[in-house]
């Protein structure tokens, strides 16, 4: 069986390289656990030669998001090069919290296509933003899949993870987790989806990943019979302790 794929994103929340280092002590101590899975740890950009040093055999570095200009002088953007010459090799793209502020669907698709052809692994984000009664979540699902994997050829999908995030569950201000029976029906829904985009061989290889609220207490049950291969966790990827704790209950 493929490993448990487990990615911290820390947001911008280490506020200083001091609490970003504190953050790494905490988990290089940990580090027979990590290798046992695929661990990426999402720093603030500025942050990555740090981390990408610290973690170098147990676990690699990713961003959080990938400049839509690929080469080319853009003052201001990060070429895929200079993120390649700090060993990233996964690109979180469209994070609901870059949606909010004006990310595309479609965007985002040409983003995992230059993901691709940079070799980077495309974390592609998606989930909606409210569930409603009639259930209409499971079309825009459907539509917003179909747009951010427009880009994404049938021989590349294998290339991909897919991180199921519903909005209201992200972050201190939600209402905490998908409920478990509700994760694994959407996740089968998404497979469905994938399956009928690549056919179902290929809909197998794809990784999916569910974020939103995922802490210590939840992660075990989040995980168990989901179909989920692992997590997207913001607030808890902070505390090393509890970081660890969802480690072990994914492996
Ligand atoms: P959270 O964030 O774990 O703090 O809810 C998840 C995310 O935004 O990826």
């Amino acid at each position: 069986m493929a490993k448990p794929i487990l990615v911290a994103n820390w947001k911008n929340y280490p506020g200083s390289l001091v609490e970003a280092r504190a953050i790494l002590n905490g988990l290089v101590k940990k580090k027979a656990i990590y290798k046992k899975l695929n661990l990426f740890v999402a720093p603030p950009a500025v942050y990555l030669g740090a981390v990408a040093e610290r973690v170098q055999g147990w676990g690699s570095v990713a961003v959080e998001n990938l400049s839509s200009q690929e080469k080319g002088t853009h003052t201001g953007e990060v070429t895929p090069e200079i993120l390649k010459s700090f060993g990233v090799r996964l690109a979180i793209l469209g994070h609901s919290e870059q949606r909010a502020l004006g990310e595309t669907a479609s965007s985002v698709a040409e983003k995992a296509k230059i993901a691709l052809k940079s070799g980077f692994i495309p974390l592609i984000c998606f989930g909606e933003q409210v569930r409603d009664a009639e259930g209409e979540y499971f079309e825009f699902l459907r539509q917003e899949l179909k747009t951010l994997l427009k880009e994404v050829k049938k021989g590349d999908a294998h290339k991909i993870v897919l991180a199921y995030e519903p909005i209201w569950a992200i972050g201190s201000k939600s209402t905490g987790p998908i409920d478990p029976t509700e994760l694994a029906q959407t996740i089968l829904y998404i497979k469905k989806i994938l399956s009928d985009l690549y056919g179902r061989k290929v809909a197998e290889t794809i990784a999916v990943l569910y974020g939103g609220s995922v802490d210590e207490t939840n992660a075990g049950i989040l995980i168990r019979n989901s179909g989920v291969r692992g997590f997207l966790v913001g607030r808890a990827s902070l505390d090393p302790k509890k970081f660890e704790s969802i480690a072990s209950a994914i492996l």
